[in-house]
C-alpha cells in the first residue's frame, strides 16, 4: 500500500528525462585509469521514461549503426540505470532510448558517456537524489561490461566535467583539478576503432619498476602542474611508460600523429584512453586548430585514414537534463 506522502511525491515525479552526457579524454599520458578530461563535444543523449511492467521494458539505441547491444543486461546505460534503481530500492519500470553521438570505440569514452547518462536520467525520473559518488557508481557498472575492467577515467568527468583525478576503490573518489586558462585540448578521432577490452588485455597484470617510478613521478608532477598552471611541467609530465608504449601498435601512423601535433606546437600529446583517437594539449583555440589540422593530416599521410576532430576548452561542463517531462 502506498502511503499518502509517498503517493505524492510518486503523483508528482516525471514520465521521462533525458539527458547529455559529454565524450571525454582520458589517461593523458601518466594518469592510467585516473586521470580524464570532459569535452564540448560530441555526446551521448539517454532518455528514461516510465513505463508499465517489470525492471527495464525495453532498451533502443540510435546512431550506432545497429551495433550497441539492445539487450539490458549488455547494454552500458541500462546497466547503469539497473544500478540507480537497485541502489534506490525501486519496483519502477522503465523504457530506455540511448542516442549515440560518440563514435564506438574511439577512446572518447562513449559507453562511460552513456552510462552517466542513463545513471543521472535514472535518478531524476524516480525522484532519487544520489549523490555525485554514488551515481559514478552506477555508471561504473555500465561501464564495466563493455571494458571488462572497473575504471571511472571517463565516467567521472562525463558526470561532473572539467579534469578531474579520480582515485580508484570503494568508494573511488572524485577530485576535481584546476587546468591553466588558455588549456585547448585538439583531438583527432581517426576512422578505425579498438576495443578497450583488447586494448586492456595487451598490457598483462606487472609492469617493470622503473616504469612505475617514471608513471607515478609524472602522474604527481601533472597534479602539481595543474595545480600551479605549470605549463612546462604540465607538458612534461604528460609521458606514459605503461600503457601507450605498448598500445601504440593498435594504432597505425600513430608515432607520425603525436610528431605532427608537437612539430604544429602542442604542448603535449599522446592517445585518448586506450586510443584510436590522439589528444593534444594547445595553448590557445587557434593553437588547437592547426594541431588538430596536422594530427588530421597526418593520420591520412602515414596511414591513409581519415580523422574527425575535436577543439574544446577544458572547462567542459558534465552531465545535463535537457528535458524532463
Ligand atoms: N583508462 C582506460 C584505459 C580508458 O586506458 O584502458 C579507456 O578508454
Amino acid at each position: 500500500m502506498v502511503r499518502g506522502a509517498e503517493m505524492s511525491k510518486r503523483d508528482a515525479l516525471p514520465r521521462s528525462v533525458r539527458v547529455f552526457a559529454p565524450a571525454s579524454v582520458s589517461n593523458l599520458g601518466c594518469g592510467f585509469d585516473i586521470f580524464g578530461m570532459a569535452l564540448e563535444r560530441p555526446g551521448d543523449e539517454v532518455v528514461v521514461r516510465a513505463a508499465i511492467g517489470t525492471g527495464i521494458v525495453s532498451v533502443t539505441v540510435t546512431g550506432d549503426l545497429g551495433r550497441v547491444p539492445t539487450d539490458p543486461a549488455r547494454n552500458a546505460a541500462a546497466l547503469a540505470v539497473e544500478g540507480v534503481l537497485a541502489r534506490l530500492g525501486s519496483a519502477a519500470s522503465v523504457a530506455i532510448e540511448v542516442h549515440k553521438g560518440i563514435p564506438m570505440a574511439s577512446g572518447l569514452g562513449g559507453s562511460a558517456a552513456s552510462a552517466v547518462a542513463g545513471a543521472v536520467a535514472a535518478d531524476a525520473l524516480l525522484g532519487g537524489d544520489l549523490d555525485r559518488t554514488a551515481l559514478l557508481e552506477c555508471a561504473m557498472i555500465g561501464e564495466r561490461k563493455g571494458s571488462g575492467a572497473n575504471h571511472a577515467d571517463n565516467a567521472a568527468p562525463s558526470l561532473i566535467g572539467g579534469f578531474v583525478l579520480v582515485l580508484p576503490g570503494a568508494p573511488p573518489k572524485m577530485v576535481p583539478l584546476p587546468t591553466p586558462d588558455d588549456l585547448v585540448v585538439a583531438v583527432a578521432h581517426p576512422h578505425m576503432e579498438v576495443e578497450t577490452r583488447q586494448a586492456r588485455e595487451i598490457l598483462g597484470d606487472t609492469i617493470p619498476l622503473m616504469a612505475g617510478v617514471r608513471q607515478w613521478g609524472n602522474a604527481a608532477g601533472m597534479v602539481a602542474g595543474l595545480l600551479q598552471g605549470d605549463w612546462e611541467l604540465i607538458a612534461r609530465c604528460m609521458c606514459d611508460a605503461v600503457a601507450e608504449p605498448v598500445r601504440a601498435r593498435l594504432v597505425p601512423g600513430f608515432e607520425q600523429v603525436k610528431a605532427a601535433a608537437l612539430d604544429a606546437g602542442a604542448e603535449a600529446a599522446g592517445l585518448s584512453g586506450s586510443g584510436p583517437s590522439v589528444l593534444a594539449l594547445c595553448r590557445g583555440r587557434p593553437a588547437a586548430e592547426r594541431v588538430a589540422a596536422a594530427m588530421a593530416r597526418a593520420f591520412r599521410d602515414a596511414a591513409g585514414v581519415n580523422s574527425d576532430t575535436v577543439v574544446s576548452g577544458a572547462h567542459a561542463g558534465g552531465a545535463r537534463i535537457l528535458e524532463i517531462e
